[in-house]
C-alpha cells in the first residue's frame, strides 16, 4: 500500500492518460479510514462518507469495500449508492430544501433520512406516522467552518430547522407520533476546532430527553485536512477522545446506548486526488509572470470559489530555481489558481500538480466555455484504472435538441 504517488509515476500518467486528469490514490483513502477506525475504536461510532465530494461508483465501491457507510445529498446520490451495493441501512440521505416526493422516493429505497425542515417534517408525519424511523437536522446557531460560504450552523444559515422552532418539532412528533431516531447537525467544512462538535454534543445532551427513540447522534462532517504546507487537521485522536467521554456521560445518564455517527467526505478523500495540468502558456506583464494552464475553474473551481489554496507542484522541474508566479486557467473570465505563488521554474508544457484536489474537485466541475471534464484515474495496491473517460466533443452536445 503506497499512500504517495511518485513524480514519475505522475508523469507517466499524463503521459498515458493526457491531462488534464483526475487522479486518485484509493490505499490513501483507505488509510485516512482506518486512521478513523482507530482512534474512534472504542466509541460506538459510525462514518457515512459524504459523497458529494466525489461519487465515482468505483470510488464508492472501493469506500464500501472498506466497511464504510454513506451520506448523500440528493436522491441521485442514494441512486449511486445503492448502485455501488451499500446496504440500505448503511446509506443516509441528509436532504436540504427538497421536494417531499425525494424523501418518498428515499423511503421506498430503504434508507436512513435527515429532515431539515418543518414542513417536510409535517408532511413525513401525515404520511408515515410512527411507522419509519427518521433523523431532524437542527440549526444550532454555531459558526464554524473554514470560510462564510461553507459554514452552515449560523444563524443566517439555511440548514435544518433552528432550534428556536424545537416546540414546533415536538408538536409534530407529538401529533403524528413520529419516530425521531436521529438528531443531526452539520455546522461546516474545515472545522479544526474540536470545540465546535463538543458544542454540538452538548446540545445534543440537552435534547435527548425529549426524544426517548433517539437511537444515533449524528454530528455531520467538517473534518479539516491540511491544505498548506504547514497546517494541521482536525486532531481526529482528541474528537475521539471526547466524544468518547460525552458519550459516556450521556449513556450513563439516560441508561442508553447512543450512536455517533460522521459524515466526512474531505477527511476522507481530499488528500487521495492529484491533478495534474500542462502548462499553455507563460506571459509577463507589469504585475506578474503568468502561468496559464490547460484547465480552469470548469475543473477546479475551489480556488475562484473559496479562495481555497491547493498546493502546486511543478513536477516536471522540481530542481529548478524557485520563482512566483499567478497560476491561471483558460476559462474565459478571471480565473486564477494562485497569486504570487513560489513554483520551481516554470517552463511551457511543464506538468503543474494541484495537490489535496480529491474533495470538490471532479464533483464540482463542468463543462464551461464547452470545455472537456477531465479523465479520472484511480490508482489502487499498484493498479492503474481508468475510472471515467475524458469528455469527448459529442459529451457536449448530448442532451441538446437541434430544432432546425
Ligand atoms: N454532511 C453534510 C450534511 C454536509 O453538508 C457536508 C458538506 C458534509 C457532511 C461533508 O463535509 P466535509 O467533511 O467534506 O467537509 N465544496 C466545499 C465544501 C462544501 C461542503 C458541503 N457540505 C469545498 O470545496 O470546500
Amino acid at each position: 500500500m503506497s499512500l504517495t504517488i511518485s513524480n514519475n509515476q505522475l508523469t507517466a500518467l499524463a503521459a498515458n492518460f493526457g491531462t488534464p486528469l483526475y487522479v486518485y490514490n484509493a490505499d490513501k483513502i483507505t488509510d485516512q479510514y482506518q486512521l478513523l477506525q482507530h482512534a474512534f475504536k472504542g466509541v460506538n461510532a459510525k462514518f457515512f462518507f459524504a459523497c458529494k465530494s466525489l461519487t465515482n461508483i468505483n470510488i464508492l465501491k472501493h469506500i464500501r469495500s472498506l466497511g464504510c457507510n454513506i451520506d448523500c445529498s440528493s436522491i441521485n446520490e442514494a441512486k449511486l449508492a445503492v448502485l455501488a451495493g451499500f446496504n440500505p441501512s448503511n446509506i443516509l440521505y441528509t436532504s436540504n430544501g427538497i421536494a417531499f416526493e425525494e424523501i418518498e422516493e428515499a423511503v421506498g429505497l430503504g434508507i436512513n433520512v435527515n429532515i431539515d425542515s418543518l414542513s417536510n417534517l409535517e408532511k413525513f408525519g401525515k404520511k408515515y406516522g410512527h411507522g419509519y424511523p427518521v433523523g431532524i437536522r437542527l440549526l444550532p446557531n454555531i459558526m464554524a467552518g473554514g470560510n462564510l460560504k461553507i459554514s452552515t450552523g449560523h444563524d443566517k444559515s439555511k440548514f435544518g430547522i433552528p432550534l428556536e422552532q424545537l416546540d414546533s418539532i415536538l408538536n409534530l412528533v407529538k401529533q403524528y407520533q413520529i419516530n425521531i431516531a436521529g438528531l443531526h447537525v452539520h455546522t461546516g467544512s474545515e472545522i479544526k476546532d474540536v470545540a465546535v462538535f463538543m458544542q454540538v454534543a452538548d446540545i445534543f445532551f440537552e435534547l435527548v430527553p425529549l426524544f426517548p427513540e433517539l437511537v444515533f447522534l449524528d454530528l455531520g462532517g467538517g473534518f479539516k485536512v491540511p491544505y498548506k504546507e504547514n497546517e494541521t487537521g482536525t486532531d481526529i485522536a482528541l474528537l475521539a477522545e471526547k466524544v468518547q467521554a460525552a458519550l459516556i456521560r450521556l449513556n450513563e445518564q439516560y441508561g442508553r446506548n447512543f450512536q455517533v455517527w460522521f459524515e466526512p467526505g474531505k477527511y476522507l478523500v481530499s488528500e487521495s486526488g492529484s491533478f495534474i495540468t500542462t502548462v499553455n502558456v507563460i506571459k509577463k506583464n507589469k504585475a506578474a509572470i503568468f502561468v496559464g494552464v490547460n484547465s480552469g475553474f470548469n475543473h477546479l473551481i475551489r480556488p475562484m470559489f473559496y479562495d481555497a489554496y491547493h498546493k502546486i507542484d511543478n513536477i516536471s522541474n522540481p530542481e529548478g530555481p524557485i520563482q512566483h508566479y499567478a497560476v491561471v486557467g483558460n476559462i474565459c473570465e478571471t480565473d486564477t489558481f494562485a497569486w504570487d505563488r513560489p513554483l520551481n521554474e516554470v517552463r511551457e508544457g511543464d506538468l503543474l500538480v494541484f495537490n489535496n484536489a480529491g474533495a470538490y474537485g471532479f464533483e464540482m466541475g463542468s463543462n464551461y466555455n464547452s470545455r472537456f471534464l477531465p479523465a479520472q484515474v484511480m490508482l489502487k495496491e499498484g493498479q492503474v484504472h481508468l475510472i471515467r473517460k475524458r469528455d469527448v466533443f459529442e459529451d457536449l452536445l448530448r442532451n441538446q435538441i437541434n430544432i432546425d
